[in-house]
């Protein structure tokens, strides 16, 4: 046994002499809820094999101290499959930590009740962003602790799912992780803290952007999926219901960092979006820019752009102005006014380590120790800022976060069956229904 291990079983026994005299009863069902295997081993299922889910599950695996995968929960048995593979062989010298018998590799639309059900400590959840309310919920009843992949929901009713489960899972001490990983991005952390202590004064306005050429291509065609309904869950990324256009799937992260900075998310927003390169209808309903211009309760603003396009400017960065000076944010640079230029500079983006570990070691680190750990707010609040982005950009209206917040428009299915109709169909040329700003209701 490693010295952290050794370290975290004491504590572990430390912790249950504690609970068991009755000192601290809260403090059993604490470790009880960590530990279901009665070690200090840490149990881990992955909800979604895919890209990076597999990533997920290996940084997972990469904590200190003992850990196992012990199930995986794909809709695709292929998917389910591969990533064990693919986790095996980047693993090296801890590829034993992949320990899933066959048994516990679960498929369908169900296979993540039996995951979570199949004895395991930590679920992560990392399918395309329309199910993680429904699994968050189910996984937060059963008591365990999560790391969800952002965004966290697709639509208002979505949110307020994953903000209700929250309070119990915050009543229960679970530990949560969001997969915002910027929050754990040393540069970020000491840029951030520099503004908040003044460094360029109040902030003014923020700009973020997600701008690049796009994602990947549809994966299958039509003629070769066996319904509608698989054809979009394997091309999830262009429909709503599963992905919620990429001003929710990528810019969330731009956006959270603006929220992050002005303490909370915007009151209300405006913006102009559409379809103007991408308009194959193999690329399902959504747009391919949006821009949008956020105002935060202080009136200062933030504008935001996102691009789908190739060959044009690409930037995947924040950045503000405050009332004393400027900051490149992503970059890590601030520049008071008369003053001298600050950089975080010592080793870049990776400095203090790559952020997607860093975020499974923080969060494996307070389950292990019992300290109090829930990111699903700010993912959710982030996650209803791009959805409002999108509200504003479909409709053409300016929206404010409290109606957007109280809509009661569901973008989910009321099935999941692979015979069941998906919420969006094709017309009859197989093109989808696109959102009409000045017509498309989405509040
Ligand atoms: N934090 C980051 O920087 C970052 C980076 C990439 C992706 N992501 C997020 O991770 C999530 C997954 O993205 P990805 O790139 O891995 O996609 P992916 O397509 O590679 O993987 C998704 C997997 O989920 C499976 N799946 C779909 N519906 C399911 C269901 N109902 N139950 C179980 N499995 C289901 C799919 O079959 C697939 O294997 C998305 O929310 C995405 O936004 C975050």
């Amino acid at each position: 046994m490693d010295q952290t291990s050794a370290t975290n079983r004491r504590d572990f026994l430390k912790t249950s002499t504690i609970a068991a005299v009755g000192a601290a009863a809260t403090q059993l069902t604490l470790q009880s809820a960590v530990y279901a295997s009665g070690d200090d081993t840490v149990k881990v299922g992955l909800v979604g094999c895919g890209g990076r889910g597999t990533g997920a599950a290996s940084q997972a695996l990469s904590t200190q101290g003992n850990v196992k995968l012990v199930g995986v929960a794909d809709a695709f048995e292929d998917s389910a499959k591969n990533s064990l593979k693919n986790l095996k062989s980047s693993l090296g010298e801890k590829a034993d930590r992949v320990a899933v018998k066959d048994e516990n590799i679960f498929t369908g639309f169900d296979a993540y009740q039996k995951l979570i059900d199949s004895g395991i400590d930590l679920v992560i959840l990392a399918t395309p962003p329309g199910f993680r309310p429904i699994h968050f919920e189910y996984a937060v009843k059963a008591g365990k602790n999560i790391f969800m992949e952002k965004p966290v929901a697709v639509d208002a009713p979505g949110v307020r799912q994953v903000l209700e489960a929250n309070k119990i899972a915050k009543e229960k001490k679970l530990k949560v992780g969001v997969g915002l990983q910027r929050h754990h991005q040393a540069g970020y952390l000491e840029t951030i803290s520099r503004l908040k202590d003044g460094a360029i004064g109040d902030i003014l306005a923020l700009r973020v952007y997600w701008n690049g050429g796009g994602v990947w291509d549809p994966r299958i065609t039509r003629a070769q999926a066996k319904s509608e309904m698989e054809y979009q869950m394997r091309n999830w990324y262009y429909y709503n219901w599963l992905c919620g256009d990429h001003i929710c799937e990528q810019h969330i992260h731009n956006l959270d960092v603006g929220n992050w900075l002005k303490g909370g998310p915007p009151v209300r927003a405006n913006g102009m979006g559409g379809r103007q390169v991408r308009v194959d209808k193999k690329y399902g309903e959504i747009y391919d820019h949006h821009y949008v211009e956020y105002e935060f309760a202080d009136g200062t603003y933030m504008y935001s752009q996102c691009r789908h396009i190739p060959n044009c400017w690409n930037s995947v960065s924040e950045s503000a102005s405050g009332s004393k000076g400027t900051v490149d944010i992503s970059g890590y640079k601030i520049k008071p006014v008369g003053g001298e230029e600050w950089s975080f500079g010592r080793g870049g983006r990776r400095a203090g380590g790559d952020p997607y570990q860093v975020e499974h070691d923080d969060l494996f680190a307070a389950i292990r120790s019992g300290a109090e750990y829930n990111e699903a707010d700010n993912g959710a609040m982030s996650t209803m800022t791009s959805i409002l982005g999108r509200m504003a950009t479909y409709s053409g209206k300016v929206i404010t976060m409290e109606d957007a917040l109280a809509s009661n428009i569901s973008l989910m299915p009321k099935t999941f069956a692979w015979d069941a109709d998906p919420p969006v169909m094709p017309k009859e040329d197989g093109s989808y229904p696109i959102a009409t700003p000045g017509v498309t209701k989405v509040v």
